[in-house]
């Protein structure tokens, strides 16, 4: 039988299954079962252990909220776009706003200390991708999505778009300050 020409007898697919193919579907199976367990396993036992929130909001409500945040813990500014750089307080809540084509503000988080990080965006589907870490969250607009989450190690993170989101896509990079 080859695959250009049809194959001589009408009912090949009634042959019995062949060793080598059966043992392929073996191996097939087991893999797929033991990815299926992975899962819930990972999840608890886990370090980077993605159990999110997300609320429905509004695009203003959470401006306001960021804006708070900015007016009240802003270090510094970076660049002469004049970006400010937020050190809010340890355990607290933290915003990042997602939006063509920037993420906004820089944040500045502690070492070994947790925080509710909330991310949203004011336009459309946008991708959070945090390097060199490869977290990857989906960042949707009229949704805040909240994940918890512990830096273990100080320096800088990287944070670029992993969303086609147009025409600057290419352009939409960050970054997270772990201080110790
Ligand atoms: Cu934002 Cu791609």
């Amino acid at each position: 039988m080859s695959a250009i020409q049809p194959p001589t007898s009408r009912y090949w697919w009634k042959q019995p299954l062949d060793r080598v193919e059966g043992t392929w579907i073996a191996i097939a199976l087991v893999w797929c079962l033991i990815m299926f367990f992975m899962m819930p396993y990972w999840h608890i036992f886990g370090k980077q252990n993605l159990a999110n929130e997300a609320f429905r909001t509004t695009p203003e409500a959470y401006q306001k909220r960021t804006q708070d945040m900015v007016d009240k813990y802003t270090v510094r500014t970076e660049t002469d776009q004049k970006i400010p750089v937020v050190h809010p307080p340890a355990g607290s809540d933290v915003y990042l706003i997602a939006r063509l084509w920037q993420w906004w503000p820089l944040l500045e988080l502690e070492q070994g200390k947790t925080y509710r990080l909330h991310l949203m965006s004011m336009d459309w589907l946008h991708g959070f991708s945090l390097q060199p870490e490869n977290i990857n969250i989906e960042v949707h607009p009229g949704y805040d999505h909240i994940v918890t989450l512990t830096p273990t190690g100080a320096g800088t993170f990287g944070i670029v778009c992993n969303e086609y989101c147009g025409i600057n896509h290419h352009n939409m990079a960050s970054k997270i300050y772990v201080v110790p």
